[in-house]
Formats: C-alpha cells, sequence, structure tokens
C-alpha cells in the first residue's frame, strides 16, 4: 500500500474529498451520528484564516500509478495559522503612571476537519496527515498546535494524546439551542444597537484583548462576510453616543455579541434516527408553527441537512449583565428564524458564569476537549511561561472560523 499525502488541489480533488467527507461520522458513532456538508468547498473551514493549509492522502490503488488515474483519496486534513493571546501581563502606560494588563501574543496553528475513509482506517493515515501538517505549522514559526475534539470520539483523542505528543488542555462548553417557529421575547428594558465593524473592534481590543485565544486579526473576523454584526445591549435610558463615550463611561449594565453565519459555510445532519423520533420531532414543529403564540419549545429539521449561526464575542459588565446577555440570545434566536437556521450555538469556557445565563438544550450540547503540544522548545517562554501549564481563565475567545 502507497500512501502520498500532498496539498488539496481544488480542481480536481473537490468532488472525491466530499465523497470521503459525506462518509466520515464527525465525533462518536453511537446510535446517533453528526454529518457535516462542506456545499462543494472543502476548504471552507479554513479559508478565512490568515495563513492555511488543506492536504490530502492519496492512495495508489493496487496495480495502478498515478499516471494512469487509479489512485483514490483517503483521507484529508486543514490547518491554519494565526496569533493569539495566551495570557497578560501587566505593563505602564507611557507616561509611567498607570498599571494595565496587556496581552501576551503567540503564533498558535490549529487542526480541524481530519478525516480518513472508514475503509482505510487504523493504517496509520491519520498519523501521517497530522505529521505532515505539523512540519507545515514548524516551518510558518507557530508555537503551539491544538484540535479540538470530542472527549468521547477515542480515536481521535487517543491519536493526539498517545500518538502526536498532544496533552489535554481546556474543556469549553458547546451550547446548542433550537431555533423555535416562533420568536423570543426581549426585555422592553433594552436597548439593543448593531455596531459597525470599527466600532466593534474597538469595543473588542478595550474589553477582550487579554482573554485566552482573542485572536490579533479581530478586524478581518468582524469585517467578513460571513459576520452578520456585532450587538450591543444597553439600558433603554442610555443614549448610544459612539464608542469613544461609551468605553470612557458606560452604564452600568450592559452586553455585547456577535453572530456568524455558519449556514453559508456547511450544513450539518444528524443520521441515525428511528422513523418515531423523526416523528416527534415532525409533531412538535407542526404545533409550534401552527400555535406560535403558545410559544411551545420544538425541534427543528436536525434529521435533514440545517444550517446554524454562531454567536462569538459574548461578554459584558455590570451585576446584571447576564439579563442583558439574555437579551441579546432572544434577538439573535429571532434573527437565526429568520434565516431559517435549525440551530443557534455559541461556544464558553467551563468556568465561564455565562454558561448558565445562556439558554442552550442540554440534549444537543456537549463538552469539547481542546489539546495543545508545544511545537518548538528553541524559543522564549516570555512573561506566560509554558502556555501549557497555565491556569485557565474565566473567559476564552472561540474563533468563529474554527467553529
Ligand atoms: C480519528 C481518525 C482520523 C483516525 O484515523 P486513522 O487513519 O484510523 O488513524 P491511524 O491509523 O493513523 O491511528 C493512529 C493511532 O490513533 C489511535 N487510534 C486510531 N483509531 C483508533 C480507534 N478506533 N480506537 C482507539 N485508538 C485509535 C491509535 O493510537 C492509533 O495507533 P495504533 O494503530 O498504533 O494503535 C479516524 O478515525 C476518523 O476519520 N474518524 C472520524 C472523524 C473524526 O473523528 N476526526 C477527528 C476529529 S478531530
Amino acid at each position: 500500500m502507497v500512501v502520498i499525502i500532498r496539498e488539496y488541489n481544488p480542481k480536481t480533488d473537490s468532488d472525491r474529498v466530499e465523497q470521503v467527507e459525506n462518509s466520515c461520522e464527525v465525533g462518536p458513532n453511537g446510535e446517533l451520528s453528526l454529518y457535516t456538508d462542506l456545499l462543494g468547498d472543502p476548504i471552507c473551514r479554513v479559508r478565512n484564516s490568515p495563513a492555511y493549509l488543506m492536504l490530502v492522502a492519496e492512495m495508489v490503488v493496487s496495480g495502478g500509478d498515478e499516471a494512469d488515474g487509479t489512485t483514490e483519496i483517503v483521507g484529508m486534513i486543514r490547518g491554519c495559522i494565526k496569533t493569539v493571546t495566551c495570557g497578560s501581563k501587566f505593563s505602564r502606560n507611557k507616561f509611567g503612571d498607570c498599571v494595565k494588563p496587556v496581552p501576551v501574543l503567540t503564533k498558535l496553528a490549529y487542526i480541524l476537519g481530519l478525516r480518513v475513509s472508514p475503509i482505510h482506517r487504523r493504517m496509520g493515515i491519520g498519523l501521517k496527515l497530522v505529521r505532515r501538517m505539523e512540519q507545515w505549522f514548524e516551518d510558518n514559526g507557530a508555537e503551539y498546535s491544538y484540535i479540538a475534539t470530542d472527549d468521547a470520539n477515542e480515536p481521535s483523542v487517543s491519536l493526539f494524546t498517545e500518538k502526536c505528543g498532544y496533552a489535554k488542555f481546556r474543556n469549553p462548553s458547546v451550547l446548542v439551542h433550537p431555533v423555535f417557529a416562533h420568536r423570543l421575547p426581549i426585555s422592553n428594558h433594552v436597548t439593543i444597537v448593531k455596531l459597525t465593524p470599527f466600532d466593534a473592534e474597538s469595543l473588542y481590543r478595550n474589553h477582550f484583548s487579554t482573554t485566552e485565544f482573542f485572536p490579533r486579526d479581530i478586524d478581518a473576523i468582524l469585517n467578513n462576510h460571513l459576520n452578520l454584526g456585532t450587538f450591543l445591549a444597553l439600558p433603554k435610558r442610555y443614549i448610544w453616543e459612539g464608542p469613544d463615550k461609551f468605553l470612557s463611561g458606560p452604564p452600568k449594565n450592559w452586553a455585547v455579541m456577535s453572530v456568524w453565519n455558519c449556514k453559508d459555510v456547511f450544513k450539518l445532519e444528524v443520521k441515525g434516527a428511528s422513523k418515531l423520533r423523526k416523528g416527534f420531532a415532525k409533531t412538535t414543529r407542526v404545533v409550534d408553527r401552527a400555535f406560535p403564540f403558545l410559544r411551545l419549545p420544538s425541534l427543528p429539521k436536525i434529521f435533514s441537512p440545517f444550517g446554524l449561526h454562531m454567536l462569538y464575542g459574548l461578554g459584558g459588565s455590570g451585576p446584571l449583565y447576564t439579563r442583558f446577555i439574555k437579551a441579546l440570545f432572544g434577538f439573535a434566536h429571532n434573527l437565526a428564524k429568520e434565516c431559517k437556521c435549525g440551530v443557534i450555538a455559541t461556544e464558553v469556557s467551563s468556568e465561564d458564569p455565562l454558561k448558565l445565563a445562556i439558554p442552550h438544550w442540554k440534549v444537543l450540547s456537549f463538552t469539547d476537549l481542546w489539546c495543545i503540544k508545544r511545537l518548538g522548545e528553541d524559543y522564549s517562554d516570555g512573561s506566560v511561561g509554558d502556555w501549557r501549564k497555565s491556569q485557565p481563565g474565566l473567559s476564552i475567545f472561540v474563533d468563529p472560523r474554527e467553529f
């Protein structure tokens, strides 16, 4: 068996890669499994990152050779590199009189979309793909590499932790909420303002730049066509007069949230459900659609391809700020309903108090496992030391491009 690892070629590989993608479940293969449809663009999940690469594993079928076309794509991997916050240190301002925390940055690589076709597993192909991707990370100066997987995905966890030197690092929670057929009410005490990408950038850089995983190119995210906007929830009486006024004298309570349109990037589908379960889900939907004023919770069509919006950059301040987060959540739900999404999702640190404030369904939500590896020992530790050994902060910034 000869397996060649090479760069993905969109002209010749797209259909063959999609076939492998469609045959692979994401996460553990239980009674119900989650599948992705990348809408004909296998590179879509990394193409918005500052530096990215997609590799494929191509098997030369016995008796054939590459020249006469008897090759088969049996696996693929995507990776990207960006600069993020890995901690903070205290620094004086230029007049030397005020000490404030400033971010410490690192060049971080991320592995995603690793797939090996079911009949070619356990032949060392996944390992080969990871090793080649890590070579590209090192050649491009990345200091750490990380992956996100489901804790229960044994093949993936054991591949990365036992064979590739990754350590378990963070356990953020992915909170998922169905999009109902009725609208959610929004508190009368809250005004929601849509910020320009420029204003959103100043707010985020001011309040979030020392949060772990905060991307240095936040402006690229906020200006991306997939970003549906950044929304600020303010007390009804507060008048928004621009970011400078807000940053110098914010109201007692406020909250912020941005929305990313994953629906135009990929679709998901839950497969393996019984007819009974599907029938039950359909009935809840029909009832909700017929009587929206009853506000009955209903299951969206998750057993056929569905899209989602991701809520990111959630935060705020004040003793009542979680109420403002709830108002933003209602707003995001209604936006997702207009856009015909199946669910809305967000990801927060396991220690984040927001976890309790964000409405979600436990049955659809899960805990993510992030594993990290230090790629080189020959660079300075800086003020943070070895990031792998640092204590988790209260929050993390989850980049919507990688969700
Ligand atoms: C995870 C996945 C990519 C592994 O690919 P693979 O080509 O079968 O992996 P390899 O043959 O290179 O295995 C390397 C090591 O991974 C671990 N591993 C792989 N499959 C495993 C399994 N089913 N159970 C336990 N460990 C497993 C083992 O440590 C293995 O080494 P060993 O064979 O010497 O024991 C593949 O199972 C897959 O595509 N799964 C579905 C998609 C997915 O979950 N992707 C990961 C998301 S991050």
